[in-house]
């Protein structure tokens, strides 16, 4: 694959998608459902069972999808913490913590847990928060061949200036990537 580096657990904190072709982590409604029948590479969920070290997810993630699952599908057992502004009415979860801080201390509090190894950030709104304060090391996609056209993107940010990336791997910061489609017949 081009330029592909494989994740390392060296407490980097990640934002951390499958997100489909036109930049969507979540379908309408929190859906899900486009995800199944992808494939990833060989090894992927073993890798980021291996250097994830803690979970921070928002509330709305947490109530639609997570709750009671488990990143990964289970394979991954670790701290989750979920940022919410009323932790009072969160029903209470093995190795979940709800807290109401400021975004920073949340990473703060995750990165202590993580004990070295990712944060990986489950939600695009914090996301979006931790890069304008500079909290994100590594930007981790995984595209999924399929256009969903409405749901939750990535990133939302309206009128604001591109946020300029570099690439890892590959052939230098700036190059693009090529990508080739066909509609399913
Ligand atoms: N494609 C993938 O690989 C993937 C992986 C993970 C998640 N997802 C999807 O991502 C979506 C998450 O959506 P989202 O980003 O719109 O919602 P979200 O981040 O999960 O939840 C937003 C909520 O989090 C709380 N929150 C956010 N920032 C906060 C702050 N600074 N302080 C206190 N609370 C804060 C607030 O909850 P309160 O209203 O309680 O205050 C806010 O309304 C879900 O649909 C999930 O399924 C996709």
């Amino acid at each position: 694959m081009d330029g592909f580096v494989p994740q390392t657990a060296t407490g980097k904190v990640l934002w951390h998608f499958e997100m489909s072709l036109d930049g969507f982590v979540a379908g309408p409604e929190h859906d899900m459902g486009w995800m199944a029948g992808m494939s990833v590479r060989p090894g992927l969920l073993d890798e980021y069972v291996r250097t994830t070290g803690a979970v921070l997810a928002g509330r709305d993630g947490w109530d639609a999808v997570i709750g009671g699952a488990r990143p990964y599908g289970g394979a991954w057992k670790g701290p989750v913490f979920v940022l919410t502004h009323h932790p009072e009415d969160a029903e209470p979860a093995a190795d979940v913590t709800f807290l109401d801080c400021d975004v920073a201390e949340a990473v703060r509090i995750a990165r202590t847990a993580a004990g070295g190894k990712n944060v990986e950030v489950f939600s695009p709104s914090i996301g979006r928060q931790l890069l304008e304060r500079g909290l994100i090391d590594e930007i981790d996609l995984h595209v999924a061949p399929v256009l969903l056209g409405d749901g939750i993107r990535l990133f939302d940010r309206h009128g604001g200036v591109p946020v300029r990336l570099e690439r890892v791997g590959g052939e230098g910061p700036r190059a693009v990537v090529d990508v080739r489609y066909r509609p399913e017949g």
